[in-house]
């Protein structure tokens, strides 16, 4: 009888012979973190896929960071295991009140976060993520207003942070981070005094205001690694706890669960499968398809965001 190969070991062999990198985020099911060749947030995502000089790009997060990593490296074939992976905010933010508001504010900076659609990010001046965004608010002269879009919590945790005043904020939400209730974290630290909070700036200012670090997905991993602190309670997707357990399995972490799925998992990033993704390396679809126009609109803002070191 012939051995039947799995999902993983078909994934390899379809790596190697379609000259694939399987890029991963950190939300990623842990079986997708161990076969990725980088698991990363959204800006290193972004960072290794300009780099990459193979021929295909497997993408296991959502739908907006594949569309990235095709500005970034338009010649070569992106591949997700699942096309309808979303995410909250870009669903948030169409493109047409976007397009209107550059119409009648044509002065302002439109600072769009990259959990954007690719049509966002071309209306836009300059993109962040949440490890930049202090930094690229920061390098926008003073004098000049800014539409921050679309996520309200990170635009509320920047302007907090650099004190801008003319600065525009877009309501939309992320429903994983934006739903954990602060009463919870309240009863998580009651359970754990000894624990520090460490938050995404997605989440809601009342938890922001407790979190004793904030940052971005990969920041609080090397912020939680470095502390000289044993406990941790992760205001974040618990996809997290993969890295966090490898790189320090001393150390313990609590999650709390939100009131949208009373989890913390993105239900988003976790619709890609192993099978899911076995099969887009063999069909080479679903396949990111942009305009020429798109993209060379949508690579300004990025590149000026890639430039901010
Ligand atoms: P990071 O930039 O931290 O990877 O965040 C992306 C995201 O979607 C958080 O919910
Ligand atoms: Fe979007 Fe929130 Fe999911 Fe991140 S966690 S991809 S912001 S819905």
């Amino acid at each position: 009888m012939l051995a039947t190969k799995s999902p993983t070991e078909e994934i390899l062999d379809l790596k190697e012979e379609r000259r694939a990198i399987l890029l991963a985020h950190h939300y990623q099911e842990p079986e997708i973190q161990e076969l990725a060749d980088w698991v990363g947030d959204s800006l290193e995502l972004a960072r290794k896929a300009r780099e990459f000089e193979g021929d295909v790009i497997a993408f296991c997060g959502v739908w907006f960071m594949a569309e990235t990593a095709k500005v970034l490296n338009p010649s070569r074939i992106v591949v997700v295991p699942d096309r309808a992976a979303s995410c909250s905010l870009v669903d948030s933010c169409p493109v047409e009140p976007v397009r209107n508001y550059r119409r009648l504010h044509s002065d302002h900076v439109i600072v769009s976060y990259i959990n954007t659609s690719v049509e966002v990010k071309a209306e836009s001046d300059i993109l962040c993520t949440s490890r930049n965004a202090v930094q690229i608010v920061n390098s926008i002269p003073a004098d000049k207003t800014i539409l921050f879009l679309p996520d309200q919590n990170l635009g509320r945790y920047v302007q907090q942070q650099t004190g801008r005043r003319n600065m525009k904020i877009w309501q939309g939400t992320c429903v994983v981070h934006a739903t954990f209730p602060v009463r919870r974290l309240a009863a998580a630290r009651a359970d754990h005094p000894g624990a520090l909070v460490v938050a995404h700036p997605e989440c809601p200012p009342p938890v922001l205001e407790m979190a004793d670090f904030v940052g971005s997905t990969s920041a609080i991993i090397d912020w939680c690694v470095r502390s000289a602190a044993r406990e941790f309670i992760v205001m974040t997707e618990s996809g997290v706890h993969y890295s966090l357990h490898k790189l320090a399995p001393e150390k313990k972490f609590h999650f709390v669960a939100n009131e949208n799925c009373n989890c913390s998992e993105c239900p988003y990033m976790r619709m890609n499968t192993l099978e899911k993704l076995r099969d887009a390396l063999l069909n080479l679809e679903p396949r990111v398809d942009l305009s020429e126009d798109v993209m060379r609109r949508a690579r300004v803002p990025l590149e000026r965001m890639l430039a901010v070191k």
